[in-house]
């Protein structure tokens, strides 16, 4: 079987769950993982014959993609602020608005110019921690999750791209202690209402861990609520908050961090939603 052959099938296949550009740009990516042929070699040995072990690799991917499993989980890679991280299904694969979020963070901490104490809660991967690690070396980095599996993919991650970090496992929920002080504290925290879960992508409902998108409907801003009185123990004098948030949710935490004692604005993300919130103390009259 050649590489043209498979292509064909896969196209054929997979064409009523993905639009085709997305489909050529996911087989591109998962025939140079199975083969380590870049895109200019999987056109130039497009009718080589592949070995059995490269075809069962690839039945065994469409069978997955077919149930709906994210190309990340299969390949078990992920790209976030041009850094290739590990993933498997305890942790959520990192989303370009979470990139915008690190942008902002990155950009704060370059203009106070001071090695500044940085916390991540909900680390799941460790992208933010580790993205802010490696553009913000001289800054000390913590990250925080409850799962212990996620902590694990985190640490490795770390470990590869030689970022120092120091890693909690802790339910933020319960929590009434850190460690120590921060500049900032840095948060893309589960947001999604439970409810919205019938209207979600199989590839998102199905297979990244519930733990790291669901709130209750009852309570959707917990998270916010919960770090927002942690912060007002926990952060340094004009230290700041920063959040990834869910696009129709920016009226009622403008409102949450207002009562809570904290100015906020909020960021839109390139799509022009709200998805970002910034918020940092009220001076004491
Ligand atoms: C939306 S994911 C964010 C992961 C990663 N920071 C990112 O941006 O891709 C939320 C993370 O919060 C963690 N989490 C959920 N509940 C938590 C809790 N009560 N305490 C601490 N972490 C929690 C999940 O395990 C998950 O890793």
């Amino acid at each position: 079987m050649t590489l043209l052959t498979l292509k064909q099938q896969f196209k054929t296949e997979l064409a009523d769950q993905y639009e085709n550009i997305e489909l050529s740009s996911l087989l591109s990516i998962l025939f140079e993982h199975i083969t380590g042929w870049n895109q200019i070699n999987q056109v130039v040995n497009k009718d080589e014959n592949l070995t059995q072990s490269n075809v069962d690799a690839f039945q065994n991917a469409l069978t997955a993609l077919k149930e709906g499993r994210p190309i990340q989980y299969i390949t078990g890679k992920a790209w976030f602020m041009g850094n290739e991280l590990m993933v498997n299904e305890n942790v959520l694969i990192p989303r370009p608005e979470t990139e915008e979020l690190v942008d902002w963070v990155t950009e704060y901490a370059t203009i106070i110019d001071k090695p500044l104490q940085i916390m991540d809660i909900g680390t799941g991967s460790g992208c933010i921690a580790i993205s802010l690690k490696l553009a913000l070396p001289n800054c000390m980095v913590a990250g925080l999750d409850i799962s212990e599996d996620a902590l694990e993919v985190a640490k490795e991650n770390a470990k590869q791209l030689n970022a120092e970090i120091s890693w909690m496992q802790e339910n933020i929920l319960d929590t009434t202690y850190l460690p120590n002080k921060f500049d900032i504290i840095v948060s893309n925290p589960p947001y999604i209402p439970f409810k919205e879960n019938v209207n979600m992508q199989v590839q998102v409902k199905n297979f990244e861990p519930s733990i790291a998108l669901f709130v209750t409907n009852e309570d959707p801003l917990i998270f916010y609520r919960t770090i927002a009185r942690l912060g007002k123990q926990y952060l340094n004098p004009n230290g700041q908050l920063f959040f990834e948030m869910h696009y129709d949710q920016g009226k009622a935490l403008l409102a949450l961090f207002d009562e809570m004692g904290y100015h906020a604005e909020l960021r839109m993300d390139m799509f022009g939603k709200d998805r970002m919130l910034r918020a940092s103390l009220k001076a004491r009259a």
